[in-house]
């Protein structure tokens, strides 16, 4: 257990966001302070059970304000930053740039600046244990063929505006190391999923849309690839980071779960079949719908779409002694049930188009009685 250490957590209000500062506050080590701008991805009802925590403050703004950001480092006096603050949905990013310039470029710039300002006036053991942890993505590696792994030695190559932001972002961290010396680690995850996952992401939208009797939407042919990893697992990796990894270095982390997407949704299919039966949902009931499965429709494909991730984790395995502990089968029905039985969080998340129909379903009062 480390002492109790104060540290700001930006996009604390997001999805990963949500579960690590769960796991940094439930450490009894941390003093979270959560800067979030609270845009259409955070939802209130995530973290609301801490509101009053001794261990937890929330600041609502937005990471590009040149006054606030520098303000909180004086006010707080942090141990380390964790930046998860971005905007992070690739179809979003094809429609409209500016937001992922504006939050994952420039942003990302200006938190380093007030962190480098902060840091330069640290002396000590505060200044030598002071971190950046930057969180980012694997997309930034672009794609792979049928063979190979990223790994931290994979040079970037962004296909999308979101994952070239966030290369960008990744960049401005590493120089902010190399010039300046500020100590930085950069993590490269793969796919997350799990709980509090906003309802657009592929996984939660297969889910709900299964469970509404909407289509469920496979872009192209259903054969691209992604690994998959559960949010908690992911978390842990961030914090084990956080405490023993090394300044200046990077991590691709993810937990050897490749699925292409077409077998990912008959497999949640196959699961809600199991867990939610059509046959007891009303609606679905109706139409005669056997297996969530006949939703299933393939439709035109993601431009620039990535064909497969896969991430070679050795290097986060061999140096610090992670490993995801959470198989693909148990997280995925894990994360059914946590949608299941947070109704409430969805509605106020998809703002009643997604869940409208849930809170009224005969599938999830039966599930209920059943538990
Ligand atoms: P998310 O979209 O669920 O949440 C993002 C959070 O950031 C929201 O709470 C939002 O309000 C906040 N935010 C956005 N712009 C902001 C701004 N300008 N100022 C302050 N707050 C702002 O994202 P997520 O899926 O939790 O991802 C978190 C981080 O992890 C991102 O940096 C993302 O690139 C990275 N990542 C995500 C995945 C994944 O599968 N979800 C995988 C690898 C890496
Ligand atoms: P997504 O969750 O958007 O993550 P990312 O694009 O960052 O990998 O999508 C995961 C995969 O699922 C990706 O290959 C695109 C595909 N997908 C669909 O086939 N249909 C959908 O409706 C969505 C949202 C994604």
């Amino acid at each position: 257990m480390p002492e109790k250490r104060t540290v700001l957590v930006t996009g604390g209000c997001g999805f990963i966001g949500t579960n690590l500062v769960r796991l940094l506050v439930g450490s009894g080590g941390y003093h979270v302070v959560n800067l979030d701008a609270l845009t259409y991805a955070a939802n209130p009802l995530s973290l609301v059970d801490l509101a009053d925590h001794p261990r937890y403050e929330f600041v609502k703004g937005n990471i590009t304000d040149r006054r606030l950001v520098p303000a909180l480092f004086e006010k707080y006096q942090p141990a380390g930053v964790f930046h998860l603050a971005a905007e992070t949905h690739v179809d979003r990013s094809i429609v409209s740039v500016d937001d992922f310039v504006q939050t994952n470029v420039i942003g990302t710039y200006s938190l380093l600046e007030a962190a480098h300002a902060y840091w330069s006036g640290l002396q000590g053991e505060r200044r030598n244990k002071f971190l950046f942890l930057h969180v980012s993505t694997d997309e930034v590696f672009g794609s792979l063929g049928k063979e190979g792994y990223f790994s931290e030695e994979t040079p970037y190559a962004p296909n999308s505006p979101y994952s070239a932001s966030k290369a960008a972002s990744d960049h401005f961290v590493r120089a902010y190391h190399q010039t300046y010396g500020l100590p930085t680690i950069i993590t490269n995850c793969s796919n997350n999923y799990g709980p509090y996952q906003f309802p657009e992401k592929m996984i939660p939208l297969m889910i709900l849309n299964a469970l509404s009797g909407k289509p469920l939407p496979v872009y192209g042919d259903g054969a691209n690839v992604r690994d998959w990893i559960y949010v908690k697992d992911y978390c842990k990796a961030i914090q084990r980071v956080f405490e023993n990894g090394r300044a200046g270095e990077a991590y691709v982390v993810g937990a050897g779960n490749e699925r292409r997407n077409i077998d990912l949704v008959r497999q949640i299919c196959d699961f809600l079949d199991e867990i939610a039966p059509p046959a007891e949902i009303h609606p679905l009931r109706e139409r005669g719908l056997k297996s969530y499965a006949e939703l299933i429709q393939f439709v035109e494909d993601r431009p620039g779409h990535d064909h497969r991730y896969a991430i070679d984790a050795a290097k986060i395995t061999r140096q610090l002694g992670w490993q995801a502990e959470v198989g693909f089968e148990a997280g995925l029905r894990l994360t059914i049930e946590w949608y299941l039985s947070n109704l409430e969080w969805v509605k106020q998340a998809s703002s009643g188009s997604y869940g409208e129909w849930i809170e009224k379903n005969y599938a999830w009062r039966a599930l209920k009685e059943k538990k």
